[in-house]
């Protein structure tokens, strides 16, 4: 089991998912409830009724203005968690508060932050293409019946491409092909590259881009420990010439590839991922090609992820692994996480949060 890193930004939400509606989200074990102000705000607080810990994203509790009444006895909320209603009395009790969480909006992401630390100045990592003119993005969410290390192992180990995700994504040179892995301990970024020169074609990228023949890739992973994964994707014909010194690099196409990795519960978690791409910005025929193309990719991974967490549920405490060269991303990543989480200790008497 992977531990939980506290005292971080955690993707809740995509922007266009928090409205007025309400909507609950577990994140590191805590119940959050999202909604937007009527001045478009939004606002995170825990989703449990200090009265009867009814779950305040469920009907029919709902919002009077900018606060939220529970629909079990009707309990109701301001912004900041204070309770301004209970029935049949005046008196409010002193305790009747529920917590509420720093929430950034960047990058088309709803960002809450999970500690008992301020944030103070730490920022989320960014994905600026998320929300860039320049690029047109395809994107959604689905939740993992897994421990959020299976997923982080998964992003940071390609070669998995030409197995799982043969005749989408994955051809033999992926596999083939050795990487490059760089870790930013003091930051907590796992870099890994793998530069393929002479690489077949997949169909995600054949048909998206129009290219015929073969192609050179190049897969660059940077791996914001805990929260955000980056794969900068290039593309161009094989022999094409490559960037130029000031960065342009007007033969290739680039995809960003971006994923929010959530812990959720222990054994659970919120993939969201999004698909970036800096060319046929409009072609709405190439939008929905990577949408569903990069759907089906996301779900082979789920479904092998909650297949692997299932087995391994079953193993006798202290199995063992055996790691090669393609795992050092991933082993980097293991250790950065392991590190953030010893610094980042859970209250051991917070109710809310699963051990
Ligand atoms: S559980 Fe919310 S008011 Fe009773
Ligand atoms: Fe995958």
């Amino acid at each position: 089991m992977t531990a939980f890193v506290r005292d971080q930004w955690y993707v809740a939400a995509y922007g266009r998912e928090v409205g007025r509606k309400l909507l609950g989200r577990t994140v590191l074990g805590e119940p959050i409830l999202l909604y937007r102000t009527q001045d478009g705000g939004a606002v995170a607080m825990a989703e449990r009724c200090v009265h009867r810990r009814f779950p305040l994203s469920q009907p029919p509790t709902r919002l009077d203005g900018d606060r939220v009444v529970c629909g079990y006895h009707g309990f109701t909320y301001d912004t900041d968690g204070s309770c301004v209603f209970v029935p049949g009395q005046q008196r409010i009790p002193r305790t009747a508060r529920l917590k509420t969480y720093p929430v950034i909006e960047q990058d088309s992401f709803v960002w809450v932050w999970i500690g008992d630390r301020e944030p103070g100045d730490t920022l989320p990592p960014r994905a600026p293409w998320m929300d860039s003119p320049r690029y047109t993005v395809v994107s959604g969410m689905e939740p993992i019946d897994g421990d959020y290390g299976l997923l982080v192992d998964n992003l940071l180990d390609l070669s998995h491409e030409t197995y799982l995700h043969g005749g989408y994504i994955g051809t033999p040179e992926v596999a083939a092909t050795p990487i490059t892995t760089e870790v930013d301990d003091t930051a907590g970024i796992v870099h890994v590259s793998r530069h393929m020169d002479d690489a077949e074609c997949p169909p995600f990228y054949a048909k998206s881009t129009g290219i015929e023949g073969r192609i050179s890739r190049w897969q660059d992973i940077e791996y914001h420990a805990p929260c955000l994964y980056l794969l900068h994707s290039r593309i161009a014909p094989a022999g094409a010439p490559g960037p130029n010194p000031d960065g342009s690099d007007p033969h290739a196409f680039h995809v960003e590839v971006v994923y929010g990795i959530t812990p959720s519960t222990h054994k659970t978690t919120y993939d969201f991922w999004a698909v970036a791409r800096d060319f046929a910005l409009d072609d709405q025929d190439v939008t929905d090609f990577l949408h569903d193309n990069n759907h089906t990719v996301v779900m082979q991974d789920v479904v092998a992820l909650n297949v692997l967490q299932k087995s391994l549920d079953t193993e006798q405490d202290g199995y063992q692994e055996l790691s090669i060269n393609i795992d050092t991303g991933g082993l980097a990543a293991r250790r950065i996480l392991a590190r953030m989480a010893r610094q980042s200790p859970a209250p051991q008497d917070d109710p809310a949060v699963t051990r």
